[in-house]
């Protein structure tokens, strides 16, 4: 199979992308890792059949309705529930002892996407009798994840793969206790999401908001660079209370992160840690 270039984007063109993304939408992706978001503004390039950077710069200086399919197109929403099963079962095993005694647990997906991360949580809240006393808090710059996140429908070809993820997790749980199919789709059960809110919120440029027991950012440091992922991560420790967790992506690392001295690893290699008393 023959794949074809994406088109050149210079540095100077991607400077006057920064300023517009940042003078007329608030919105910094300076700290974005450089390669990976060429490629992606090339692919945004190809898709639109646009000859070059500049075209798209005057098409977000001048279409402001384009501004929000844009972020969609830019971002990577890619997500599963319980994606790398074994994070999961490392953090189930931590949540009751954690937190069996706590009132209230406040919790915060960061980057929540299309939402399977906070239906993940939230079916292992309910099986461990933790989720009606829970708030959680979902959030994302992408619009149009977080609409899908808030009506919990996917694509039916997602379901083998969810499934086997969740027996994985929850051997002796039936996939068909929380999802099922529905005009072609595969629907979760609304109940997950009673406890839920899914707000817009971008965790570069924003102030957090409250205190948490559990933060999880996964799969979303890996876009940054090293030093936004240190500005980033001293951000969301801040915000987490402490003895709270802090969850990351697999692949992901807090080798940058200067405020990663305030966390002690719970599993290292499944990326949970839990901030210092
Ligand atoms: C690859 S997905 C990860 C989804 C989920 N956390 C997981 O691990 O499966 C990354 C998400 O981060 C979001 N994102 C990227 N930059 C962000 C920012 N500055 N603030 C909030 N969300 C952001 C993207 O829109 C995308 O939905």
């Amino acid at each position: 199979m023959l794949f074809e270039a994406l088109p050149e984007i210079s540095e100077k063109e991607l400077e006057h992308f920064f300023q517009i993304m940042l003078t007329k939408y608030g919105e910094d992706f300076r700290g974005y890792a450089p390669a990976s978001l060429k490629r992606r503004l090339g692919t945004v390039l190809k898709r639109y059949g646009l000859p070059n950077m500049q075209t798209l710069n005057q098409r977000l200086l001048t279409q402001p309705e384009y501004y929000e399919r844009f972020i969609s197109e830019i971002t990577v929403s890619t997500t599963e529930l319980f994606r790398d099963p074994s994070a999961w079962v490392a953090l189930k095993n931590q949540l009751v002892p954690l937190f069996a005694s706590f009132p209230q647990v406040h919790i915060w997906h960061v980057g929540c996407s299309t939402g399977e991360e906070v239906l993940s949580v939230a079916i292992l809240l309910q099986e461990m009798g933790l989720y009606d006393r829970t708030q959680i808090y979902a959030t994302d710059i992408d619009r149009s994840a977080l609409e899908q996140a808030q009506k919990a429908t996917y694509p039916l070809r997602h379901r083998e793969l969810y499934e086997k993820n969740l027996k994985a997790v929850l051997p002796n749980v039936p996939f068909s206790k929380y999802a099922w199919e529905e005009q072609g789709n595969l629907v979760f059960s609304p109940s997950l999401l009673r406890g839920v809110r899914f707000l817009r919120h971008n965790v570069v440029t924003e102030s957090t908001f409250g205190k948490f027991e559990i933060i999880l950012c996964r799969n979303l440091l890996i876009y940054l660079t090293p030093s936004l992922q240190d500005q980033v991560v001293t951000k969301l420790i801040r915000a987490l209370q402490a003895g709270g967790i802090f969850m990351i992506g697999t692949k992901e690392s807090l080798f940058w992160c200067q405020a990663a001295q305030q966390l002690i690893p719970l599993n290292e290699v499944e990326r949970i840690y839990q901030k210092k008393p």
